[in-house]
């Protein structure tokens, strides 16, 4: 393509036409304007999505198509596969939350849906809960923490992993309970423990902040339950 064309193109914003044009099939005018255009979204829509994945700071490379749908994974009669991978949680405002055992399958699931939640051009982010508190708490000292709060709450999909692993200072547990509070009916979340509810105060240490918490966790949350034996232990038994 001529440098002229190619500025044309750019000017236009059109940024993979001056690539592709000579790989389009041409049957009609019609039909490769049509095809070459078809070309031209689907790329800007991958360039996106690799954007927000990128953005998300997911941990590892895990997606839905690896994870397998096994008798390990509880869903709530209501609620099928179909129904939870189609995403409509997230412009319902709605909640996902994954309880159960180590090792198997709430981070990979977690990180599977959020990864598809960026093809679809989503804004997600992914925490893990120790990292995220730690900097919220940073960002108090620091007297910035109503921007990092902005930035936050600006995602359509918060994914807060490992709740409960590790406890949390008051302070710490106070800052999580109001973001929360703000995602609450306004974002989705999805939050993965291995803690049942009733141990969450453990975490918390205050009882009536853990119980507003929970309340606001659960409402209009879609809860998955995960049982058996880690996948890693089968991994590591299975070599040896
Ligand atoms: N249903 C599954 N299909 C495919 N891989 C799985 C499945 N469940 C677990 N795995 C694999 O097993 C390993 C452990 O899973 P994962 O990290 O998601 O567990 P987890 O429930 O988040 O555990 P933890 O509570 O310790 O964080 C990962 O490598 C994951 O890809
Ligand atoms: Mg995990």
């Amino acid at each position: 393509m001529s440098e002229e064309l190619r500025k044309k193109c750019k000017s236009l914003r059109l940024a993979y036409i001056a690539d592709i044009y000579n790989d389009v099939p041409f049957e009609s005018p019609e039909q490769y304007l049509n095809t070459l255009f078809q070309e031209e979204f689907r790329l800007r829509d991958q360039a996106k999505a690799q954007r927000l994945i990128k953005k998300a700071r997911f941990l590892d490379r895990k997606t839905l198509a690896t994870y397998q749908w096994n008798d390990q994974i509880r869903f709530p009669s209501y609620l099928t596969k179909e129904e939870l991978t189609s995403l409509r949680f997230i412009e319902d405002q709605q909640n996902v939350v994954l309880i159960g055992s180590p090792g198997t399958g709430k981070t990979h699931l977690a990180t599977g849906l959020g990864r598809k939640a960026c093809e679809l051009g989503y804004d997600v982010r992914f925490y893990r809960v120790s990292h995220l508190v730690e900097e919220l708490e940073m960002a108090l000292k620091q007297n910035r923490l109503g921007a990092l709060r902005k930035r936050i709450l600006k995602f359509d999909l918060i994914i807060l992993d490992e709740m409960g692993y590790l406890p949390f200072s008051k302070e710490g547990a106070e800052l999580l309970f109001q973001l929360i509070s703000e995602c609450y009916e306004q974002k989705s979340l999805i939050l993965s423990s291995n803690l049942e509810f009733s141990q969450w105060n453990r975490i918390f240490t205050d009882t009536r902040l853990t119980a507003a918490l929970v309340d606001r966790l659960i409402h209009h949350a879609h809860i998955l339950s995960f049982h058996g034996q880690s996948f890693r232990l089968t991994n590591a038994l299975s070599k040896s």
